[in-house]
Parts: structure tokens; sequence; C-alpha cells
């Protein structure tokens, strides 16, 4: 039985990671990407109540940034700064993302959710109305939190991820999330696609690799969300990963 189960697993998993497999991110458009706007933005976090988000609303606060956190249920956030603004909303709902885009520098987005097991693009048609978003609303740039496993970083997970728990749990969800990297890349904003390994609630370590190396063929590579978020952040004022999508783990 055991057999049968492997043999029809393990040539799902390598069909599941062809599918997912893209050629190195380019990036469209010809704009500078330096903005030379310092170091007190207006930024837009998406998926401000999830566990990156609210890693990314508090540490955003702590450096001085005016923060408007898009969230679809404001009790969830709990948090209260002066410079912090709460916009009600569903990336679904395209009129309340561009609502909440008005006036905004630069948008973070950490945007997920659970619905693992059955066919969606939560991921990708949000992502369509926050990009539309930020061209009507003339947005530069867009920092997007996603994950190792997919386009070229395809195995990068890990052994374990790549053929049980990807192919098992995470093929629908994975196959939203290539969907959604792909329409950023198509886009002419200023993005950086920033792919994690497996996300901890640890505290931050402030000392990270980052870059199209990170990740292992063997073992997953492991990331707190703290240090996802001082990251993504730093990709607001720092040109270097501007149309590139570079891994993140220790
Ligand atoms: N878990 C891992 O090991 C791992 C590894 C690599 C990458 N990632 C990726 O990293 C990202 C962040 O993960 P996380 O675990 O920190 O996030 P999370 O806790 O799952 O939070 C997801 C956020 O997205 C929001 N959201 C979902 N649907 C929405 C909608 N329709 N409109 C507006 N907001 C919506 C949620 O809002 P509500 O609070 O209202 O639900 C929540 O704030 C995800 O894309 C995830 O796939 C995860």
């Amino acid at each position: 039985m055991f057999r049968i189960f492997l043999a029809v697993l393990i040539p799902y998993a390598l069909v599941l990671s062809v599918l997912l497999w893209r050629k190195r991110p380019v990036r469209h458009g010809t704009k500078p990407v330096s903005r030379g706007w310092g170091n007190r933005l207006r930024v837009l976090v998406i998926g401000a109540t999830g566990a990156t988000g609210r890693q990314l609303v508090q540490q955003a606060l702590e450096q001085g940034h005016q923060v408007t956190a898009f969230v679809r249920d404001p009790a969830k956030l709990n948090m209260a700064h002066a410079n912090l603004r709460i916009a009600r909303g569903d990336v679904l709902d395209y009129a309340s993302v561009e609502s909440a885009m008005r006036g905004q520098s630069a948008v973070l987005s950490a945007l997920g959710h659970k619905r693992f097991f059955y066919p969606n693009r939560i991921q990708s048609d949000g992502m369509r109305n926050i990009l539309q978003a930020m061209n009507t609303c003339d947005v530069p740039r867009l920092v997007c939190e996603t994950a190792l496993g997919i386009g070229n970083s395809v195995g990068r997970l890990g052994l374990p991820h790549t053929f049980l728990i990807l192919p098992l749990l995470l093929a629908f969800y994975m196959w939203d999330k290539l969907r959604q990297e792909q329409l950023i890349i198509a886009s002419d904003r200023d993005w950086v696609i920033v792919r994690p390994g497996v996300l901890t609630n640890g505290e931050a370590r402030g000392s990270y690799r980052h870059g199209p190396k990170v990740g292992s063929y063997l073992w997953p590579v492991k990331i707190a969300r703290a240090d996802v978020a001082d990251f993504m952040l730093k990709q607001l004022t720092d040109d270097a990963y501007v149309g590139a999508a570079p891994g993140l783990g220790y």
C-alpha cells in the first residue's frame, strides 16, 4: 500500500514542481527606481492582522513611517498609535483597496489565507486589485511576501515540502501564489518579491541570509516573521532587489 502511495506521490510531486517552475523574474518598465523620498513614508500594509502583517505595522511605526493597516476586521488588530490609520476593506473588493491606496508612497503585502483545499484566486485576484489601485493612485513601490518553492526557487523549501507538504496540502495555494507573482512581475511598478522559508514566530535575530541562493533542496530553512518584516521594510528604500525575488532564511 505504502509503495503504491509513493509510486503515485513522487511523480505527482515532480509534475507539480515542473508546473510551479518559472525563469528568474525580470522587471519590466524603464522608470528610474530611486525615489529619493527619505526615510519617512506613507505605507499601506495589506494583511495587517496576520502574523507577518502585525510585525510590519509595529516595526514600520517604530521606524517613524505613517502606516495604513488594511484589515477586514479592525477589532482584530488591537493596536493604537498616532501614526496608525486603519482602513477597513477586503482585497477582493476593488473600491476598498483603491480608497486605502490614495496618498500612499508604497505597499507592503503579507496577504495569506488558510483555504488550502480547494482552487481559489484569493491571492492573485487580490494582487490584481492592489496593482490596479497602485496604478490608479500612482503608488510606485510594492514589496510582497510570497514563499520559497515557486518560480525559480522550486525545490528550495527542502525535500519534505517538495514531496509531501506542497503536493498533499498546498498545491492549490502555491499555484495561486505563482499566479500572484506573475501579475507582479508583469506590472510596471517598482516591485520586490520576498520569498521566505518556513515562518516562525520567534524573536528577530536581525541577521539572516537573503538572495537567489537561499533555501535548501534537502531541509527547510526557517525565518522569523519579525526578520521577514525587517527585510521587507528595508526594501522600501533600498533599490538592490527591485525587480527581483530574493529568498530569505537563516
Ligand atoms: N507559514 C509559512 O511557513 C510560510 C512560509 C513562507 C511564506 N508564507 C507566506 O507568507 C505570507 C504571510 O504569512 P502569515 O502566516 O504571516 O500570514 P497570516 O497570519 O496567514 O495572515 C494573512 C493575512 O491576510 C489577510 N487576508 C486574507 N484574506 C484577505 C482578504 N480577502 N482581504 C484582506 N485581507 C485578507 C488576513 O486577514 P484576516 O486576519 O482578516 O484573516 C491576514 O491579515 C503568506 O502569503 C504565506 O503564504 C508562509
